[in-house]
This record gives C-alpha cells, structure tokens and sequence, in this order.
C-alpha cells in the first residue's frame, strides 16, 4: 500500500495544469483552465481544469477527476502507476517504508505479477479439469469464448497455489487475495473448485478473480478482495475485452453478471461489461461514456435487477451529459441477458435493446412506480422522492426536459419544482443580498455547507466548532458526509479539493462528493463570499437546533430548571434573528 499521506503530500506538490498541459492544450478562462477535452470528440471547449481546485471536470462528457485520475484515464494507467507517474514528473519516490520493506510501488507491480501468475495456472488447469469444462459447456460457452475471457479452473484442494508459487508463505499471496491465513496461522488458497474469470484492468492486466462453483453451492461467485489495484467502484468486468468495440458499435451494455458479459460477447454483443457484484457507480458509468455516447443497462429481471437499474440511474444522472445517452432494458421476469440470448438468441436481444426505455422514461417510470397518480398524495410523494436526483444532474438541457416532464406528471408547475432550491449549490449573493428568497428548506442549507466545505477545505478548520456542533452527531447522510469531509479535511495540512476526493476515495459517498465537486468548478472562485455565505448557513442552523429545542422545551413542566433554559434560548433565537452574533457552538 502507498501510504495515505503519501498521495496526500504528493499532490501538494504537483500542479493539475502542468500534468494536463502535457495532453492538452490549455486557455485561460477566469480562474480556471479550459480545453478540448481528450475523452470525447468536441470543437468547443468544455473540459475545465481549476488550479486553486487541483481538479477537472468536463462539462461535455462528465470526466472529472484529480491529477491522478486524469493520468488514469488519460495514459490508461492503473491507480497506482498514475501515482507513480505523478511522483516521477515532480522528482519524489514513492516511500519505501512499508511494514514489509518492500517498495510500496514495487509491491504493486509484484501483486500483478502474482495474479498473473496464477491466472496462467488456473487457465492450464482448465484443461485438465473436464468437471468444468463440462460445466462452461453446459452453460452453452465454446472453447473460443473461454480463451478470450481467459477462463480459468481452482482445484479443489487447499494448497494448489504451490505449485507456482513454491514460497508459499509469500505474503504477497495473501495481499493479492489468493490465500487466506485461517485459524493458527494455517494458510490456504481461497479458490478451491470453481471456475475462474480474471478481471482486468484496461491495460489488460490481472487485477483480481471472480469465482464461480460448477453447478449450486454457497456462495455462489467468490470474489478477489478489494487491494491497492482492485477496486470494485472503478472496475468493470470485461472492459479490457469489450474496449475496442464499445468505440465501434457506439454503445456500452452494461449487465449484473460475468456470465452475461460473456454469453453476450459470443453472441456478437462483444460491448457488454458488468459492474463486479457491487451497484453501478457514477465513475463506471463516466468511464464508459468516455468511450461512446450510449450506454445501456440491461439487468436481470427480477426485484434485484430492478434495484439495481435504479442505483444505475442514480449513478447515471450526475454524469450524463446532454450529447450523451443512457437507456434502460427491462427484461422479462426470471430472465438474464445469458439466460435470454441462449433460450431466444441473439436477435431476441437485440429487440429487447430496441426497445429499452429512455433515460428520461425510466425515470418516470420508476418514481411513479407503485403510485396511483390520480391521488393527491402520491403525486407530492413522488415529486418529493425524484426532485433531488435532479438536483445531481449536470447536463442543463436534458434536466430542464426532466423538470417539465416531473411537473406534468406530478401536477405542478415546472417552477415549483425549480424554485424550492433544485440547484442550492448557484452561486448565492454574498450575505444579505439572499434574503429575499424565502428561506430554504432544511437539507437545503445542509447541502450548501457541504457544497461550501468540498470547494474550500479550508474553511473546514475555520468552522470547526459549528460543524462539530452541528453535524458530528446527525444521522442524515448529509451530515455525515460533511462529518467524513471535516475529519479528511483537517486531519493534515490542509488539502486542494481535489487532493480532498483522494483521500475520500474509499467513502460510499465519493460519488456524490465528485459529482458535487464537479458543478461547483465553474462558481467564482471567491473564498471570501463562501466563508460569508457558511457563516450565514451556521446562524440559520443554529436558530433551527434553537426554535426546536424551545418547541420541546416548552411541553414539559414548568420547572425553574427548564424556564431558565428556556428564557436563555429565547434570548438566543432573537440575538441571532438580529444577526447581533456569530454563530456559536458552545
Ligand atoms: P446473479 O446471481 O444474477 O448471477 O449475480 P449470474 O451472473 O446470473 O450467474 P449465473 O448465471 O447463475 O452463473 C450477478 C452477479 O453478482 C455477483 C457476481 O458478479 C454475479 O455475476 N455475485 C452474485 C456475487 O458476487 N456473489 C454471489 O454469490 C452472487
Ligand atoms: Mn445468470
């Protein structure tokens, strides 16, 4: 492992515009940078790249990232060659004080040799095991198709790792995920008589396995754990296959199962990758659309696949551009694109793809699902549930289309929809030009300071007492997400956001973090009417955590105690109704 601090010191140093001035030619625009993007073709520029950010984001395709990322995407690099790039370019090394004093780099690079390694085992395997070659037969799969997975075969024993790898011992087997250490320190190989599928990464190289028993058992798919070079939120199975002609054919599908990747790339549907047994994230989804301008979901039929449609809507919404498209296949009940294509094939795929719902159909649809929208209350609750999915997307024109259409649905006018804060992240007027407006409802203002912290992490540190009275204890994710960002943010010297979506990487919130960071690229950049705006939000917040504190308080028994209190309260709310004082937190 790198260490954390390490990538943290790291981009301290580097310069996102330098790194991205290698590949593309930059124009300055304001405060930021901005160029033709290289992930997608445009004669406009709408990729930005912010300096006192340390992060891009085009506005075309929904790239964004940090210099890492973008040496990711760009060079195709694994996470940690980037990092080592990166490092190279501004004259570190990459510390070499890892626990087992192997080069942290160097590790990486001996963890993919060892999944290779033992890829090409469980490849030769396959040959001698006629179990499961019968079993891939069964399952209607050819020779050829097995080759080009590269599918492979565990035996079933507990060691079977040792004959390639003669130090069995070797930690390494276990930091790649290969072998588990039980009870006592015994150690033994964790894939034991199941087929294995390799996931690669877009450069072609072994980052971890999926594995499968021939036939039932539980569980069904094992899988690699997560290490240094696998991680599931980026990584799609069957990328590295489909790459090539998911840029031919113009359209990505994407799929919930090894399986269904490769019964559909036999049957000629050579673009299908799947998510690796985790939701679809907006990074998968950004990372496709670098590659074409369509990307289909096609799940399996039943409660699970629609679940799962729906996170991909989710993580679709954020990153659409409006030259992009995204559909939804709706496949029969009981019904896989594997098990579809061998019982109808292929061209009973095909019309399923045909006829795959619009990513603003399946919208509708899915919020209105389960509703009966002549009733009243349905149609608010509906509205209630999609209207902050709106508030995610990017793409201008397609989202004011969405607004109209939710409003039609749902009884309203589109301006009531926009109106209750669809974007609370615009750019508000400095302090009291705001008041105006009528005061926003709560996760409003939450989403503000949110915006506010992931745009300038220095001010986390600056508002320590108010976030720590605020939102340390709440239960909402919003507050816990501005909880994750306050701790990353003031854990070290203070980092660029960019450096600050490094380090919440691993977050289940990074995707809303990106997406977040993303809009906010091209706001002013002025650090001075974000403090002001933060502290106004405190106040509110605080006269909010007041008014129901009173509200409470003046239900129970009059004692001396809670008139006390309440008188102490009441003054409060009116010296901060007055703007008399800052917010506090004591
Ligand atoms: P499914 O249960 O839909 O399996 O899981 P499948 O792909 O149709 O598999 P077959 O056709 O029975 O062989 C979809 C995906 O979810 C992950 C795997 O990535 C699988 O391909 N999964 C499923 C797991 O990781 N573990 C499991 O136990 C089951
Ligand atoms: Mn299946």
């Amino acid at each position: 492992m790198i260490p954390p601090g390490f990538i943290q010191d790291l981009l301290a140093r580097v310069d996102i515009v330098d790194v991205v001035g290698r590949y593309v030619q930059l124009k300055r625009a304001g405060q930021n940078y901005v160029g033709l993007c290289p992930f997608h073709g445009e004669k406009t520029p709408s990729f930005t790249v912010s300096p006192s950010k340390q992060f891009f984001h085009c506005f075309g395709c929904g790239a964004h990232g940090s210099a890492i990322g973008f040496l990711m995407d760009q060079r195709g690099l694994s996470y940690v060659d980037a990092i080592r790039e990166l490092a190279r370019q501004v004259g570190l090394s990459v510390p070499e004080t890892a626990p087992t004093d192997v080069a942290a780099a160097g590790r990486a690079r001996a963890l993919t040799e060892v999944l290779e390694r033992a890829a090409e085992f469980y490849k030769r395997q396959l040959r001698n095991a006629p179990a499961a070659i019968d079993y891939l037969k069964g399952r209607g799969l050819t020779g050829a198709t097995a080759a080009r997975f590269a599918l492979g075969f565990a035996p079933d024993a507990w060691q079977s790792l040792r004959e390639v790898f003669p130090a069995y011992e070797d930690p390494r087997l276990v930091e790649a995920g290969l072998v588990i250490v039980g009870e006592e320190g015994r150690r033994y190989d964790r894939f034991r008589g199941r087929v294995m599928f390799p996931i690669r990464n877009r450069r072609g190289q072994v980052i971890g396995f999926g594995a499968r028993v021939l036939g039932g058992g539980e569980p069904k798919y094992l899988n690699s754990p997560e290490t240094p070079l696998f991680r599931k939120g980026y990584e799609l199975y069957g990328l590295f296959e489909a790459q090539e002609a998911i840029r031919r054919r113009r359209r990505a599908i994407v799929c919930e199962g090894y399986l269904d990747v490769i019964q559909l790339s036999q049957a000629g549907f050579e673009e299908a990758v799947a998510a690796l047994g985790t939701a679809v994230t907006s990074h998968h989804v950004a990372q496709l659309f670098r590659l074409t301008d369509h990307v289909i979901f096609a799940f399996d039929g039943d409660a699970a696949g629609r679940k799962a449609a729906r996170r991909a809507l989710e993580a679709a919404l954020p990153v659409v551009a409006d030259e992009k498209r995204a559909s939804f296949v709706l496949l029969p009940e009981g019904e896989d694109p594997d098990s579809l294509v061998r019982a109808h094939g292929a061209a009973a795929f095909e019309d399923e793809l045909a006829r795959a719902l619009p990513l603003s159909r399946f919208f509708l649809r899915t919020f209105a699902e389960g509703r009966d929208l002549a009733l009243a209350e349905d149609r608010v609750a509906m509205r209630a549930e999609a209207k902050p999915l709106l508030a995610t997307m990017s793409a201008g024109a397609l989202r004011d289309q969405l607004v109209r259409e939710l409003a039609a649905a749902t009884g309203a006018a589109p301006g009531e929809i926009e109106a209750a804060g669809l974007q609370p992240w615009r750019r508000l007027p400095p302090r009291r030009g705001a008041d105006a407006r009528a005061p926003a409802p709560i996760d409003d203002l939450k989403s503000r300071v949110l915006q506010r912290l992931l745009a300038f992490p220095v001010l986390a540190r600056e508002f320590n007492a108010q976030i720590a009275a605020e939102f340390l204890d709440g239960t909402e994710p919003v507050d816990r997400q501005i909880a994750e960002i306050w701790r990353a943010a003031t854990v070290g010297a203070t980092p660029s956001s960019g450096a600050l979506l490094e380090a919440l990487a691993d977050s289940e919130f990074n995707d809303a973090f990106r997406a977040l960071a993303a809009r906010g690229l091209t706001l002013d950049d002025d650090l001075d009417a974000a403090r002001a705006d933060l502290a106004g939000a405190f106040v509110k917040l605080e006269l909010r955590r007041t008014q129901a504190e009173l509200r409470a308080l003046v239900q129970r028994p009059p004692t001396s105690e809670t008139l006390e209190r309440i008188r102490e309260l009441t003054e409060r709310q009116a010296r901060l109704k007055d703007g008399a004082v800052a917010p506090d937190s004591a």
